[in-house]
């Protein structure tokens, strides 16, 4: 069992660089980092780790120090950008752990209620710039809390304007936000949204594959953001996990809300019933 260090500083760094094992935890960056305790969980489940070895308490004492006020959540508990990333973050550490009591959830609710615009997007945060990214952060955190469908929270209008402005975001393929250009990488966002939100029947899914596949290259494999552009592994696993939600075949299912293949989400319910990997 790996122990925490220190009350609130659990959670897995981006590496080991910040302080050797056999040094104080003590540096200002030296704490545990959302983004990267949500990776590293997800690596764990698709080696097939049973999670045994982590330190779920002490993820949960991270997660709390991490949540503000005014209900987001920060990077890490020294503190840092506050935004739906972090919020989409902790609640798939706490489906991965299967515990939630890291989370005051009706305060995170709360913040990504006052995140939905007047065009029916969702942002980082209230007042920002409605955004595919930041929706499907708010989106999946709602489905992975159970609270999507609750009308206390996003309203059937308020769920029936989400599911148009992502509509709404499809051009040939998908961008992120208004008058911006389509986007590979959009594909699953928004498509994972509109997934959640049970609306990808009105995505026009040939027009979509045609985009996808046109940022594929052709020489060297693997997708890029656009048509004739350079190919990284962001975009190629974004358009893989597009295409999966768009039932291409030879993919293996996506499950949308963790961003992981059904696979892999697979593993967590096989962990809550203690059955060992295959
Ligand atoms: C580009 O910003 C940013 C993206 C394409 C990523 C969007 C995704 C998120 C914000 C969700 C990330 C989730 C986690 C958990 C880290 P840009 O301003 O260059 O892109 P744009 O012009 O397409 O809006
Ligand atoms: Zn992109």
């Amino acid at each position: 069992m790996f122990k925490s260090s220190a009350e609130g500083r659990c959670g897995f760094r981006g590496s080991f660089a910040a302080a050797p094992a056999d040094q104080d935890c003590s540096g200002p960056y030296d704490g545990g980092h959302l983004a990267q305790t949500y990776s590293a969980l997800c690596c764990l489940l698709v080696l097939g780790d049973d999670l045994s070895r982590v330190d779920k308490p002490g993820i949960v004492a991270g997660l709390r120090a991490c949540q503000l006020p005014d209900g987001s959540f920060c990077a890490h508990s020294g503190g840092s950008e506050n935004d739906m990333r972090f919020v989409f973050c902790a609640a798939a550490i706490s489906y991965i752990i299967d515990d939630f009591s890291g989370i005051n959830i009706d305060s995170v609710t709360d913040f990504i209620r006052r995140s939905v615009n007047y065009d029916g997007g969702i942002g980082q945060g209230p007042g920002l710039e409605s955004h595919g990214g930041s929706t499907f952060c708010a989106v999946s955190t709602l489905s992975l809390l159970n609270r999507l469908w609750d009308k206390s929270v996003l309203s059937t209008a308020q769920i029936e304007r989400l599911r148009r402005w992502c509509l709404r975001k499809q051009g040939v393929g998908f961008h992120g936000r208004a008058n911006k250009p389509d986007d590979s990488c959009y594909t699953f966002w928004v498509g994972a949204s509109l997934s959640l939100l049970g609306a990808d029947a009105f995505i026009d899914h040939d027009k979509l594959r045609e985009f996808v596949l046109s940022t594929q290259d052709a020489t060297i494999g693997g997708f890029s953001k656009y048509a004739d552009s350079h190919p990284d592994a962001l975009h190629t696993y974004f358009s893989l996990a597009g295409l999966s939600l768009l039932h291409e075949p030879g993919l293996a299912p996506v499950f949308a809300a963790l961003n992981t293949t059904a696979r892999t989400a697979a593993r967590v319910g096989q962990i809550r019933l203690g059955h060992q990997p295959p």
